[in-house]
């Protein structure tokens, strides 16, 4: 019989490519929109309503036997914002996953960052949600995901720094031996749908990478845009002082607009921090999943 996954983020980057693969491999979909948008089929729903929202969560969840929580606040000028979307609404639909009685699995998409919930107000909010949401699971089976910076089709956030770097200039956030890592978003993708039909899933949080031995620096990094592009490319340090002065001139010009700042003091300690390295290993050890996307294969064949 047909399985259905309800889905919060979809009308987002990842959300979009985790929708996609489920679909692919025949669940039926009930997706939330803020917005209102078109069912595509009698196998993909939308659902109108937001996180905030408690009726339309259990309308979303209503008959599902999965949900995979990916909407979440990425931006923001204080805490309290990050705490409302990122807490509160995880709590909320959490809530309606168990008293829906149908819904075995729920995956929270928290982030990398949550190892380090001193370092931002966003860290904070998913270290925060982890927690809570393992402390009300109760009979439902909670996933956590923690994927480190993720790009891919669709992104906004990671593409400018790859789009410069096959220029010839790659701008260097941080230390110049800060460890990095990233994932593709088809690898996280595939990732959520391994896991929805393991028979064995880890307990704890699980991180998520593309694998890649050793990690990244900035100088691997460096090395593989000028293999891509065969050419130079310039690795210029951005100072601390020139960053703080672009988050203020963010959070000031998101003000007016209306909007939320992606760039802020407190993101600077996430950008700029020492050890983003990341491991698969005990998400591989649980589930049938190994990503197939270097960084080096993804910018050589444009799959970003
Ligand atoms: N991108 C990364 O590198 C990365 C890395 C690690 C973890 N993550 C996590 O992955 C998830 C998705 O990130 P993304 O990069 O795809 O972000 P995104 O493109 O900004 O998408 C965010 C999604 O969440 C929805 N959303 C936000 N607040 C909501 C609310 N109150 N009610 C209902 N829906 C709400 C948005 O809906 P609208 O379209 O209506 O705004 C959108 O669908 C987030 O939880 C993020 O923390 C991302």
């Amino acid at each position: 019989m047909t399985e259905t996954v309800a889905i919060t983020g979809v009308t987002g980057f990842i959300g979009k490519h985790i929708a996609d693969n489920l679909r692919a491999r025949g669940f039926a979909i009930r997706a939330l929109t803020r917005s209102p948008r078109q069912t595509r089929d009698e196998n993909f729903t939308w659902v109108r309503g937001a996180l905030e929202d408690k009726d339309a969560l259990a309308e979303l969840v209503s008959g599902a036997d999965h949900v995979v929580h990916c909407a979440g606040q990425v931006r923001g000028h204080n805490e309290a914002v990050f705490t409302r979307c990122n807490v509160d609404g995880s709590l909320r639909l959490m809530q309606a996953a168990k008293e829906s009685g149908t819904c075995q699995r729920f995956l929270f998409m928290s982030s990398l960052a949550a190892r380090h919930p001193e370092l931002s107000w966003y860290a904070k909010s998913k270290r925060i949600a982890e927690q809570r949401l393992a402390d009300m699971s109760g009979p439902v089976s909670l996933g956590i995901f923690r994927p480190t910076a993720v790009y891919g089709p669709g992104d906004k956030e990671m593409k400018p720094l790859f789009d410069w770097m096959l220029r010839g200039v790659l701008p260097r956030l941080g230390a110049p031996d800060a460890k990095l890592s990233f994932i593709h978003v088809n690898d996280l993708a595939q990732a959520v749908g391994q896991w929805l039909v393991a028979s064995q899933l880890p307990t704890a949080p699980s991180e998520l990478c593309d694998g890649v031995s050793g990690g990244y620096n900035w100088a691997r990094v460096q090395a593989i845009g000028a293999e891509v592009r065969r050419g130079p490319v310039r690795l210029v340090g951005i100072p601390l002082s020139v960053l703080k002065v672009l988050a203020d001139l963010s959070v000031l010009s998101c003000r007016l607009a209306g909007k939320e700042p992606m760039l802020t003091r407190s993101k600077i300690h996430e950008l700029t921090h020492r050890d983003w390295s990341a491991s698969n290993q005990r998400l591989s050890e649980n589930i049938d999943w190994i990503p197939e996307i270097s960084l080096e294969r993804a910018l050589r064949e444009g799959l970003f």
